[in-house]
C-alpha cells in the first residue's frame, strides 16, 4: 500500500534506509510508521543461534517484546521456541505454527481462562510464580483429566542495575516464589497429582547492560538447583529468562547485541548437571535494533528557554521515553545524513514531543538536531522492541502501520 510512495528506494541494511528515507521520496506517505529492516532481524537470529547452539542452548522468543505477525514467523521458521504471558500470546503462538512443546507461559496473574487454554494447547511448560497458583493450576488440570508441566518461577534475589520499574528479581518485586518459600512449595507442589513439577524459571529484569549481573544470576541458579538435587528433584530444565540490553546511544555501532559474551559468560558460570537443558527468553535482544518509528515534524514551536518540535508519532507509538525516561536515538532524515554533520550545518537544540495531551508524551529532551521545520522526516531508532508492543489507543489515536523492508525492495 505503501509502494507507490516509496517504490525506487532501494533498502539494504537499515542505516541505508535511513539514509535513504529522505523527505521527497516519502512525501505522501502516512506517518507514523514503525519500519521494521527483516534481514536485519534474520541477521540477529542468525548471530544469537549461532552462539547459543554452540554451547546446546535452546532460545525462545519473549513475545511481549513485538508480537507482530511477520516478526513472529521469521523468528518461529529460524527455530526459536515462544515465551508468553498471556492467554492470547499462547493462542498467537499456536496460530503462528510454533510446536507447543515449545510454548513456554509466565506471567504472575494467569487466569482460569488462560490455564485452561494453556492446558488444551498443551504449552510445553506453565512458570508458576506462587503456590496459590500451583493449587489452582493442578485443580483445574484435574478436572480436565490433563496433567500440567510446570516450572517453578523463583525470585532469586540478584540485583539487574537497570531501570527499577523493569528489575524483576529481587525480594520486593512482586515476581516469582520467593527463596524463603522454597521448602513449603517444593514439598506441596511435589504431592500434587495433576501437576508435573520439570523446570526452574529465572528471569531478574530487562535492558541489563552488565553482564556481570548474568554470572551473579548463574552463581544464584547453582546454589538453588544443587539445593533441589540434594532435596531430591532434579529440573530437566533449567531456563535463564531474558533481559540482554541493546545500544539505544549508538544503534549503529554495535547493532547486533554481544551474544558472544553473554552466552560465555553464562556457560563459564552455570554449572547445571547432567541431563538439564538451558533455555532462555530473549525479547529486546533480537527484535529492538531491527525496527525505527518514522514520524513527520507538524510543528516547531519555541519555548521560553527550549525549541520543541512537535511530531505526529507520540508516546501512543513508542511510550517507552514517557514510562522510563528511556533514552532513544533520534535523526532527522531530511537534514544531514543521519550521523554525519555536514558542514555549516545549523545544529539546534530541541524537546522532540507528541500530539498527545499529557506532558510526559516526549521522545527526548535537550538533544541537538540540525535546524529542524514542519515537514520533515525523523527516525526514532531502536523501535523494534516495546514499541508497537506497548501501543496504545489513547485520545482515540489511529493505529500505526508496519513498513517492512521488503515492501520497498
Ligand atoms: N521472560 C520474562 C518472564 C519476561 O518478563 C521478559 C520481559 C522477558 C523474558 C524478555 O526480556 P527481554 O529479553 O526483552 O529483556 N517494557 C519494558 C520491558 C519490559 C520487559 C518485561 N519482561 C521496556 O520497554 O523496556
Amino acid at each position: 500500500m505503501f509502494q507507490s510512495a516509496l517504490d525506487k528506494m532501494l533498502f539494504l541494511t537499515h542505516s541505508t534506509m535511513l539514509n535513504s528515507l529522505l523527505k521527497t521520496k516519502i512525501a505522501g506517505t502516512p506517518t507514523p510508521f514503525y519500519y521494521y529492516d527483516l534481514d536485519f532481524l534474520q541477521e540477529t537470529l542468525q548471530s544469537a543461534l549461532k552462539i547459543s547452539t554452540k554451547y546446546g542452548y535452546f532460545l525462545h522468543y519473549a513475545f511481549k517484546a513485538n508480537a507482530d505477525d511477520r516478526v513472529l514467523f521469521i523468528i518461529k521458521e529460524a527455530g526459536i521456541g515462544a515465551d508468553c504471558v498471556s492467554g492470547n500470546e499462547v493462542l498467537k503462538a499456536l496460530k503462528t505454527g510454533f510446536l507447543p512443546e515449545e510454548i513456554f507461559y509466565a506471567g504472575v496473574g494467569k487466569t482460569d481462562k488462560e490455564i485452561i487454554l494453556g492446558l488444551e494447547g498443551k504449552i510445553a511448560f506453565f512458570n508458576c510464580e506462587s503456590l496459590q497458583e500451583i493449587t489452582v493450576i493442578n485443580e483445574i488440570a484435574g478436572k480436565m483429566g490433563l496433567k500440567a508441566k510446570i516450572a517453578l518461577r523463583i525470585n532469586p534475589n540478584v540485583e539487574s542495575h537497570t531501570h527499577s520499574y523493569i528489575t524483576t528479581g529481587i525480594q520486593e518485586n512482586k515476581f516469582g516464589i520467593q527463596m524463603w518459600e522454597l521448602e513449603k512449595v517444593f514439598s506441596i507442589a511435589s504431592e500434587l497429582k495433576n501437576i508435573n513439577l520439570d523446570g526452574l524459571h529465572f528471569h531478574i529484569g530487562s535492558q541489563i547492560t552488565d553482564l556481570e549481573v548474568f554470572a551473579n544470576l548463574s552463581h544464584k541458579v547453582n546454589e538453588i538447583n544443587d539445593w533441589f538435587i540434594n532435596s531430591g528433584f532434579k529440573a530437566s530444565i533449567l531456563n535463564l529468562g531474558g533481559g540482554l540490553g541493546v545500544d539505544y546511544n549508538n544503534p549503529d555501532v554495535f547493532p547486533i547485541p554481544d551474544f558472544e559474551n553473554y552466552f560465555r559468560m553464562i556457560n563459564s558460570h552455570l554449572k547445571p548437571h547432567p541431563g538439564q537443558d538451558i533455555h532462555f527468553e530473549l525479547g529486546r535482544s533480537l527484535v529492538a535494533q531491527m525496527g525505527s518509528l518514522v514520524t513527520r515534524v507538524l510543528y516547531t514551536k519555541m519555548g521560553k528557554s527550549k525549541n520543541f518540535v512537535v511530531t505526529d508519532a507520540g508516546m501512543t507509538e513508542l511510550i517507552r521515553p514517557a514510562l522510563y525516561s528511556s533514552f532513544h536515538k533520534i535523526e532527522n532524515l531530511s537534514r544531514s545524513q543521519p550521523g554525519v554533520a555536514s558542514e555549516n550545518e545549523d545544529i539546534r537544540k530541541y524537546d522532540v514531543v507528541g500530539p498527545v495531551c499529557e506532558t510526559s508524551d516526549f521522545f527526548a529532551k535537550g538533544i541537538d538536531l540540525p535546524l529542524t521545520e514542519r515537514g520533515d522526516i525523523l527516525a526514532i531508532r531502536s523501535a523494534g522492541a516495546y514499541a508497537q508492543s506497548m501501543s496504545l489507543d489513547y485520545n482515540l489515536r489511529d493505529k500505526a502501520e508496519v513498513i517492512y523492508s521488503d515492501d520497498l525492495a
